[in-house]
């Protein structure tokens, strides 16, 4: 198709707002905002090693740095959440902003007006990825701010934030693959956009992206198996059984460690992921963050048609209770997370009684 008769992220933004009238423009501009600093990541992640951005960030004594959770910052992560930061700030969209790198959340500064939205994002997902020139990401959602905090102009805290999934305005992701990639929902579907790195452009390629409700594919790391719980155990061991198994079936399995490409997998062709809460560390309830990666991810995947769960139901119906809680998150293709939502649901002795969970399971300790 010839460039000329692509949407553009913008001309796709202004047709959607017109079903709002009454719109201000604000939110449009907020994700022309986001989509810069992705545009700016992804330059950064591009350049690699010639940019000097790879390997862990250190401070002045050179040691080496640790996030609110307990991670190691890589110098992309730290770079990632200053280019969010700064190109979000200053425009009065925002009444504040969080993200996994700040233990705390982040004022606009004296000097900009401040608006209505809340953003919070994972500058830069899969990090661990980046000194292997592998696939990340940036996730972000988008919530309304506390009508008192936009009327009096205080200072948000983290109580503001702690807002279900289901009232996101909107939310995306930013793919730094082969090509960079926006994949966005903003009420209405969603839609996929590819960077064209001359025109500094994202233009549509993939609208109204859909999930099958069927899948031959399922993500999970493995060397966590030890402590899965038993419907998990049952799920994967049932998988790998293949076709002489109970799901009469064959499955593949991915694993990337870059959650937002596994996501983006998932958009496009169908799958499960399951990063499922377990015994690994009893003070976590699961691997991922609820309000920047789990509910971000389950709009796009509800709304294409999937199911995002954290195993046991919705994941964007969790009253969060702390801005960096973790969660138990499966998503994908809808029949794979209602099968298993069903298994966490049937008594425990109903699993016991499987034989193949019992004697033949691969990963059974
Ligand atoms: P982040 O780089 O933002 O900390 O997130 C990494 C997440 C997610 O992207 C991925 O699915 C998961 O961590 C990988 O965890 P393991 O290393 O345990 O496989
Ligand atoms: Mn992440
Ligand atoms: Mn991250």
């Amino acid at each position: 198709m010839p460039l000329t008769q692509r949407h553009t992220l913008t001309q796709f933004l202004i047709e959607e707002r017109r079903r709002f009238p009454d719109a201000s423009g604000d939110f449009n501009a907020l994700i022309l905002d986001v989509a810069l600093a992705c545009k700016a990541i992804a330059r950064a992640v591009a350049l690699g090693e010639l940019g000097g951005v790879l390997g862990n960030h250190a401070d002045a004594q050179g040691d080496s740095h640790t996030n609110v959770q307990g991670e190691t910052q890589k110098k992309l992560d730290v770079l990632s959440n200053e280019l969010f930061l700064r190109a979000n700030e200053w425009a009065g969209h925002l009444a504040g902003m969080a993200s996994e790198e700040m233990a705390l959340p982040r004022q606009i500064p004296a000097a900009h007006p401040r608006g209505k939205y809340l953003l919070v994002f994972d500058p830069l997902d899969g990090s661990s990825n980046t000194d292997v020139n592998l696939s990340v990401g940036s996730i972000f959602s988008v919530l309304r701010a506390p009508q008192d905090a936009v009327d009096s102009g205080r200072d948000v805290g983290e109580q503001d934030f702690l807002q279900p999934g289901t009232r996101q305005v909107a939310a995306g992701y930013a793919l730094y693959g082969p090509s960079t990639m926006l994949v966005l929902c903003v009420g209405n579907g969603v839609h996929g956009f590819t960077l064209d790195p001359q025109l500094g452009e994202f233009l549509l390629t993939h609208p109204r992206l859909s999930i099958p409700a069927d899948t031959q594919e399922f993500a999970i790391n493995a060397s966590n198996s030890r402590f899965w719980e038993a419907p998990i155990r049952r799920y994967v061991d049932e998988c790998l059984a293949g076709r002489t198994g109970p799901r009469g079936k064959d499955f593949n399995m991915r694993w990337i460690a870059s959650m937002v490409a596994e996501a983006h997998r998932i958009l496009m062709r169908g799958g499960v992921f399951m990063y499922p809460r377990d015994s690994k560390d009893p003070a976590r309830a699961g691997r991922l963050r609820l309000l920047y990666e789990a509910n971000p991810i389950g709009l796009l995947i509800e709304q294409a048609g999937g199911r995002a769960s954290t195993g046991r139901g919705p994941v964007l119906d969790t009253e969060p209770d702390a801005l960096h809680q973790r969660i138990g998150l499966v998503f994908g293709s809808r029949h794979e997370v209602e099968r298993i939502e069903r298994y966490h649901h049937e008594p425990a002795q109903a699993q016991d009684d499987n034989p193949l969970f019992r004697e033949r399971g691969l990963f059974r300790v």
